[in-house]
């Protein structure tokens, strides 16, 4: 009897191979800001859609200069179903605020739509993003930015710099730098809300936060020149 054999294929060659699912397909034409939310609710190009409650796309004014991308949404966002709603989002508006920008007149989002978590007890506990994560939500975010086309594009964080800027982007070293893109007229990065948060004390989360409200200034300043 002649035995078939089947040739053997590495995991990691099978990945490689196999087409990665992305959003693209998912995108209807010329679509406004509320029919590509509207698409993206029954987004399934990932498995996250398992995992957070519902999508959650970006919310602002289409005629925003400015558009911030952070990570992806949050518990009390995930919840909300809307944008920087929960204790990272407070950290934005307060800097926001303070920059003079208001926040109904910029576009918020997130780089992943949905919600990654894993259960810690009765807690849910945020998990990064993978590489092929990112890669099927980013269809979304390239058609709510052509649809904007702002004159700035901020990468609230390392994954949204990393994701936009290439994977040696170091926000440490290259916060507040200017960098023309085809995604706006400069993309620029600076940190994510939640890590002020996280700074071990008082004084370093206000010295944080200073150096937040600085680059947000900075962000004004270019919208009011270019614009
Ligand atoms: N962190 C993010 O990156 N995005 C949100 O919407 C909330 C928290």
């Amino acid at each position: 009897m002649k035995v078939e054999v089947e040739p053997v294929v590495s995991r990691a060659r099978q990945a490689r191979r196999a087409p990665r699912s992305t959003a693209g397909p998912l995108i209807p034409p010329d679509a406004s800001l509320r029919q590509l939310a509207a698409a993206a609710k029954s987004c399934r190009a990932c498995p996250l859609w398992k995992k957070g409650k519902q999508t959650v796309f970006g919310e602002g004014s289409v005629k925003a200069k400015v558009v911030f991308v952070g990570e992806q949404p949050g518990f009390e966002e995930d919840r909300a179903g809307k944008p920087f709603v929960g204790p990272a989002g407070k950290v934005l508006d307060k800097g926001l605020a303070a920059a003079g920008i208001a926040r109904d007149e910029v576009y918020v989002t997130n780089i992943v739509k949905h919600f990654k978590w894993e259960p810690k007890g009765n807690q849910h506990i945020h998990k990064k993003p993978n590489a092929s994560e990112v890669a099927a939500c980013r269809p979304w975010l390239e058609a709510e930015l052509e649809e904007i086309q702002p004159t700035v594009l901020v990468c609230l964080g390392a994954t949204a710099a990393q994701a936009l800027l290439g994977r040696d982007f170091r926000v440490t070293q290259q916060r507040g730098q200017l960098i023309p893109s085809p995604l706006a007229r400069y993309v620029v990065a600076t940190v994510h809300p939640s890590s002020i948060l996280r700074a071990p004390d008082q004084e370093s989360r206000h010295r944080e936060m200073n150096l937040f409200i600085a680059d947000l200034k900075k962000i004004a300043r270019v919208v009011q020149v270019v614009s």
